[in-house]
């Protein structure tokens, strides 16, 4: 049976490289976990997956094994640290944005027979804007864009915006400032990036909050482990935890919210193209 548990589909993207998108998916999925939520981690990132090396894992299948009937697709899911599910996609985004409505069926059937019970689906995406990461967006109830506070990094959200508003039609943001100095920057880079936005570009955009510069996310990185977990009463996974929170409480279940509306979407979006 379809569409049995509302589901939040977030997907999280950038303009440019680097600023913190595996590590705000992979940190915020442990975080939603002990708050006691459903969470699934699909990694689009084709070719240069992270989410696995961030965790420690390495999966053996991917969605595309999925596709071609080799496995069930609770065989290709992997579980991570405190129960988060990851599906690795790597490899496997390209055929999820190209399947024919054989594939569409099958994808569909998988996760329904499999009954996942998700509360949260979070995408991780590579960074830029590519065909890929647009369906991505347009298939999930929020768009989370993840900057730095460094211009180049604001520069690129910008961009990123700027396409998937005219190309795409998308009108609304989530903005997340990532490696601020302080709470008083990550407001600052908002505000800059929404006057421009909304000037020039009649979008809006809504303000998820900052995680601060924090050398243990980079030892975290190093020990291939959630800082949420290996440092859990630092800075930055206290953000991380508050912005968790802020994600639950946000409208969200409207018609987009199921897994299969999901991949139905990212299929029908790839097929209009
Ligand atoms: N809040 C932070 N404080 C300190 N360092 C950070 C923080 N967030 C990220 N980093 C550093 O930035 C690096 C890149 O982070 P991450 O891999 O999550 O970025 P990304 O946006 O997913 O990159 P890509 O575009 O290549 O997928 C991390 O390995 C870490 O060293
Ligand atoms: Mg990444």
């Amino acid at each position: 049976m379809r569409g049995r548990k509302p589901v939040r589909t977030v997907t999280v993207t950038s303009g440019k490289g680097g600023v913190g998108k595996t590590n705000v998916v992979t940190n915020l999925a442990v975080a939603l976990r002990s708050m006691g939520k459903e969470v699934l981690i699909l990694d689009a990132d084709v070719g240069m997956s992270n989410v696995d090396v961030l965790l420690h894992l390495a999966p053996r299948h991917n969605v595309a094994h999925v596709l071609s009937g080799e496995k069930r697709l609770d065989e290709v899911l992997v579980e991570g640290p405190r129960g988060v599910r990851i599906l690795p996609a790597a490899f496997g985004a390209q055929e999820l944005t190209r399947l024919d409505g054989h594939q569409r069926m099958r994808l569909l059937d998988a996760i329904d027979a499999c009954d996942l019970g998700i509360d949260v689906l979070l995408v991780d995406t590579p960074a830029g804007i590519s065909e890929n990461v647009a369906f991505f967006c347009v298939a999930s109830q929020e768009i989370v864009v993840v900057t730095a506070p460094e211009p180049t990094a604001v520069t690129g959200a910008c961009a990123l915006i700027k396409v998937l508003s005219t190309r795409y039609g998308e009108k609304r943001f989530t903005v997340l400032v990532n490696s601020a100095r302080s709470e008083a920057e990550g407001r600052e880079v908002f505000r800059a990036l929404s006057s421009v936005a909304g000037m020039l570009l009649n979008v809006s955009l809504d303000y998820l909050g900052h995680i601060p510069h924090d050398a243990s996310v980079q030892d975290a990185v190093r020990s291939q482990a959630p800082f949420v977990d290996m440092f859990p009463d630092g800075p930055a996974s206290r953000k991380v935890r508050e912005i968790a929170a802020r994600i639950l409480e946000r409208p969200g279940g409207d018609v987009k919210g199921s897994l299969q509306f999901f991949i139905e979407s990212l299929c029908s979006a790839a097929a209009g193209v």
